[in-house]
């Protein structure tokens, strides 16, 4: 299972519904996990490994060294709230690059959970933030839609320069977001 690198056509599609509680989706959700890991990231879209599905897979805890990954199945955000933070994001599919993005820092997502129960998880600060990165994915958004229109055009630079100097995944010109914010799951 490899990443899907943007500009890939994948990563603008949006993204199928699964069926709660299919059994297949247990081993997606495995090998999605393991690829996250190993390229430190904090959440990973199916559709960044080319499974057009609406799954994701994040851990957000990265103070804690036992891997604690959490799978939504057809997630969907509810609730959003707060004043929107400007803050840089960065993507297992777009390598050496971060790209600031305004989002509400807090959201409520409903998503059914690997045995096909219907669960809410709730997130700010870096959780919070992840989510609707994730969420994005599977409605074929990236960074560089997710941005200032502004914002796009030096993306899209850095990007291009990240590219031709062999950026691979996981790397980013600076942190995913500011690690002083600490995930709240309530
Ligand atoms: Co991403």
């Amino acid at each position: 299972m490899k990443i899907v690198l943007s500009p890939d056509p994948t990563l603008r599609q949006v993204a199928e519904p699964c069926t709660p509680g299919d059994p297949a989706l247990k081993k997606l959700a495995t090998k999605m996990a393991k690829v996250m890991y190993k390229n430190d990231g904090v959440g990973l879209a199916a559709p960044q490994v080319g499974v057009l599905k609406r799954i994701i897979v994040v851990d957000c805890d990265i103070e804690n060294d036992e891997p604690t990954p959490i799978t939504l199945v057809n997630p969907q955000i509810v609730e959003s709230s707060g004043e929107p933070e400007k803050e840089n994001e960065g993507c297992l599919s777009c390598p050496g690059i971060s790209v600031p993005v305004t989002r509400p820092p807090f959201v409520k997502v409903g998503y059914y959970d690997l045995d096909g129960n219907e669960c809410t998880i709730e997130g700010d600060g870096l959780l919070g933030r992840c989510l609707q990165h994730e969420i994005d994915h599977l409605d074929g958004r990236t960074l560089f839609e997710s941005c200032d229109p502004l914002d796009r055009i030096q993306a899209l630079r850095d990007y291009d320069a990240a590219l031709a100097a062999g950026a691979k995944p996981g790397q980013t010109s600076s942190p995913i977001a500011e690690t002083d914010k600490m995930p709240q799951v309530r």
